[in-house]
């Protein structure tokens, strides 16, 4: 694993702007792996301002996004469809027809997980696959007891999650309880994986995910196996790192 250990916030942010642009520039076609959660709204507020800026495009960029919840139409206010669409796609020269997304309303749940498997596949796999962390080591919505080896399938929530999320529904809206998420095994299968936790309250899970035992119990340990995983922090999520001098005498300030 690369851990990249940026002084602040902002610094986090702007090194996963850089690996994704460079990623789009030298791989035009590049098909991204996308993920949700207020970590990635200033990143992807920064793509828009890199777009504009001429640094970077989309043309020819295809997308397939880590999760959806169950029982959300795509139009409802607090889907991923929509959250994608408001914050990314709509801002960028993105061509909409291949940005992908798990329908939350599917009439057969399995039958859309190896729908969506089967259209990564068709895509030629995923490049680069950017993942946030959850307090609990979740990635996607693979939460801990996840099969390491998982493919896309629905995920019953957990209640840390539910309270996580609570925030982005109007009160007295129930906040969902499924979600369809790639799996761990999906997700391993992106030829490079790009995960960014900012803030104290990641320390946990991060140290579980870079120095803990490999296990389901933190299912971003999985991460331990990829050949090609790069995990950027902020100083606050980096806390409760052992090795800390050692990550950053190999890569001074994230660099
Ligand atoms: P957050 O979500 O960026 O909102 O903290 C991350 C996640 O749960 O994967």
């Amino acid at each position: 694993m690369k851990v990249l250990i940026c002084p602040d916030r902002d610094a986090a942010i702007e090194r996963a702007k850089g690996i994704i642009i460079d990623h789009v520039n030298a791989k035009p076609k590049a098909v991204l792996g996308l993920a949700t959660g207020g970590t990635m709204v200033p990143l992807y507020e920064r793509l828009v301002s890199a777009y504009q800026a001429g640094a970077v495009s989309f043309a020819g960029v295809t997308t397939f996004n880590l999760d959806e919840y169950i029982g959300i139409p795509p139009e409802h206010p607090c889907s991923y469809h929509t959250y994608m669409r408001d914050i990314l796609f709509q801002h960028i020269d993105i061509d909409q027809s291949r940005t992908h997304l798990p329908h939350g309303m599917p009439d057969d749940v399995d039958a859309e997980g190896e729908r969506y498997e089967a259209e990564i596949t068709a895509a030629g796999g995923i490049s680069l696959q950017l993942l946030g962390i959850g307090k609990n080591g979740h990635i996607g919505f693979n939460e801990p007891s996840s099969s390491l080896a998982s493919r896309t399938r629905v995920k019953t929530l957990t209640e840390t999650t539910r309270n996580a999320n609570r925030q982005y529904f109007p009160e007295g809206e129930e906040t969902p309880r499924f979600a369809l998420t790639m799996g761990i095994g999906t997700i391993l299968d992106a030829r490079e994986c790009l995960l960014i936790a900012t803030g104290a309250d990641k320390a946990q899970a991060v140290a579980d995910m870079i120095e803990g035992a490999v296990s389901a119990a933190c299912p971003a340990s999985a991460l331990q196996f990829h050949r090609h995983a790069t995990i950027i922090t902020d100083q606050e999520a980096a806390s409760q790192l052992r090795l800390t001098d050692y990550y950053q005498h190999v890569h001074p300030d994230g660099i």
